[in-house]
């Protein structure tokens, strides 16, 4: 695989890797641009052409061409292998590793479904009455017809089964590619077909919708080698573009509120198939921008779904706003129905996820009475716990506690002894000790002072890290170096290592506090262990 990896390397540069996601302008040797992640201001992304590697300062990652493909497209190695190959023309199935029966099975699968998503087209345009129901019931166009390749499968049991038989696709193969049911007879009968693209543009699956009333309403493919749908994001590959230019995203409940969304002209809408969201795929889509909105239904399960997402989203360090204004609708698509400008003036106007759980919060119970204030602070409280930024918190405390007529501190009395009480009955935090921000401020301290000690020839200074092995880490450092201190004199080197290094014990100390005090969460009070614990936290508060 490492052959495979330099011959994809030599073939592809870096700049028209990074050039496909990121607009790069020179700057000296470099090149430089905005971060794909979105969170910087001025331009703090670099590329260094002569070496191949990347470096984002604001969101404090870097790399090679296949780690920035794999950061920016949310995949996992060998998906970012498989699409650079394919850009290079490099023929994997060559290079031995990576184990070519599965590639070969893989290939195999993704031309079955390329050929079935064809055939179902060609299903839908021979068939008047599913015309009828696509175009005039649904009140699709012909070009979002297109653009997501919905097509229809026709009623009888073994239709495509013979279709992809006669082009010499084997049983067991179409059963991979999870087209057969398990009577070994065409999946999907009588249905709307929409394809599940992936973000390389390759068909991996579908969704199928019965065209009238009836269970279940959607079949989905089921787990495949292609296919896994707490990954999957339907929607991604056609609102990518949007995305990254706008730099939002619209989270929708159905495929169908993604497809009439991007119709209505909202094309950053995306959806999860047939699952509620997982982290994976959040962050796959925090990868793509920071900007997240969710436009779930207003009803009870909306409701759970957003809290779940917040509760995800607070341990990412992602802040997630929510989209609610449907005028009565009870979900986009019938909102689009009723006036794709409705829809588009929602989008816009999307508030902080908690201010909206609040008001949810407030719809469901008396705040006039006390059994009233306790069940709404109970989840309030709750939920507040997934608010990472202190000051934030504290802001919504203070609306809390005024909803509720009591003092602020009554109020986070209350926030403690429910965390105490969650720590005794040893369940999860409510505080999560170790957050994204706090492991990325202490990288971003380590890659300076590693820079300073590797390059900045401070001999004065003792910089107790460990010099990485790696070549692409060092080029990557050196990267740092250039940017941050390339025209500082050694005597201004060896100040500023001075100080990143109390920053850099400040914050190993801080994160060995926390620590410890998860630890603590989940041992005996009672026990010697629990002593020597605290006893250790004191310690180091002490320092
Ligand atoms: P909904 O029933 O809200 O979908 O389910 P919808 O988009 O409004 O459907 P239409 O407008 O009546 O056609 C939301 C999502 O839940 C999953 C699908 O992913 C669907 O898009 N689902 C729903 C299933 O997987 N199976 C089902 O039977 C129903
Ligand atoms: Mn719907």
């Amino acid at each position: 695989m490492q052959d495979a990896k330099e011959e994809i390397r030599a073939r592809l540069s870096i700049e028209d890797v990074v050039g496909q996601y990121v607009e790069l302008k020179k700057a000296g040797r470099s090149l430089k641009g905005r971060s794909p992640w979105g969170v910087d201001k001025t331009p703090s992304f670099m590329v260094s052409p002569e070496k191949g590697i990347w470096h984002d300062f604001s969101a404090n990652k870097g790399g090679d061409i296949f780690t920035f493909v794999m950061e920016v497209e949310g995949i996992g190695f060998r998906e970012a292998l498989e699409k650079l190959a394919g850009q290079a023309g490099v023929d994997l199935t060559k290079y031995r590793g990576g184990d070519p029966k599965v590639a070969r099975r893989k290939s195999r699968a993704k031309e079955a479904l390329a050929l079935a998503t064809r055939y179902y087209q060609a299903c839908l345009t021979r068939n008047k009455s599913v015309c009828e129901y696509v175009f005039y019931k649904r009140n699709l166009n012909r070009g979002i017809v297109e653009e997501f390749k919905i097509g229809y499968a026709p009623a009888s049991g073994k239709a495509l089964l013979r279709v992809l038989e006669k082009r010499g696709y084997s049983e067991e193969e179409l059963d991979a590619a999870g087209l057969l049911n398990r009577f070994k007879s065409d999946m999907f009968r009588d249905r709307m077909m929409v394809p599940f693209i992936d973000t390389t543009g390759n068909v991996i699956g579908f969704t199928a919708r019965i065209l009238g009333k009836g269970e279940p309403k959607y079949l989905n493919t089921p787990e495949t080698i292609l296919f896994n749908k707490s990954r999957f994001i339907f929607g991604l590959y056609q609102a990518k573009e949007a995305i990254r230019r706008n730099g939002y995203v619209v989270i929708v409940e159905g495929n169908m509120d993604v497809i009439s969304s991007h119709q209505a002209g909202v094309k950053e809408a995306v959806a999860t198939s047939g699952t509620a969201m997982t982290e994976q795929h959040l962050k796959i889509l925090s990868n793509v921008t920071s900007d997240i909105r969710l436009a779930y239904d207003g009803d009870e399960a909306g409701v759970r779904a957003t809290e779940r997402a917040i509760m995800m989203a607070g341990d990412l360090g992602i802040d997630l706003t929510v989209i609610s204004d449907y005028h009565g609708a009870k979900d986009p698509d019938e909102l689009i129905q009723k006036d794709p400008k409705l829809w588009q003036e929602a989008v816009g106007k999307s508030e902080p996820a908690m201010e909206w759980l609040l008001k949810k919060y407030e719809e469901s119970v008396d705040l006039s009475s006390a059994m009233g204030k306790r069940k709404y602070s109970d989840v309030a409280l709750k939920m507040l716990g997934y608010v990472t930024d202190e000051v934030e918190r504290a802001s919504y405390e203070e609306k809390i506690a005024k909803k509720l007529g009591v003092e602020v501190q009554i109020l986070r009395d209350k926030g403690t002894r429910l965390e105490e009480k969650l720590k005794q009955s040893s369940k999860k935090y409510i505080k999560k000790p170790k957050t994204e921000a706090d492991i990325n401020r202490l990288r971003k301290i380590e890659d300076s002072l590693l820079a300073l000690k590797v390059f900045g020839g401070i001999t004065r200074v003792q910089i107790p890290i460990e010099v990485p092995e790696d070549d692409t880490r060092l080029d990557e450092l050196e990267l740092v170096f250039n940017t941050e201190h390339q025209d500082a004199g050694l005597e201004n080197l060896e100040k500023e290592a001075k100080e990143l290094l109390v920053r850099y014990n400040t914050e190993i100390r801080k994160q060995k506090i926390a620590e410890l005090n998860e630890r603590l969460a989940g041992v005996d009070d009672e026990s010697d262990e629990y002593d020597d614990i605290l006893r250790e936290i004191r310690d180091l508060q002490k320092t």
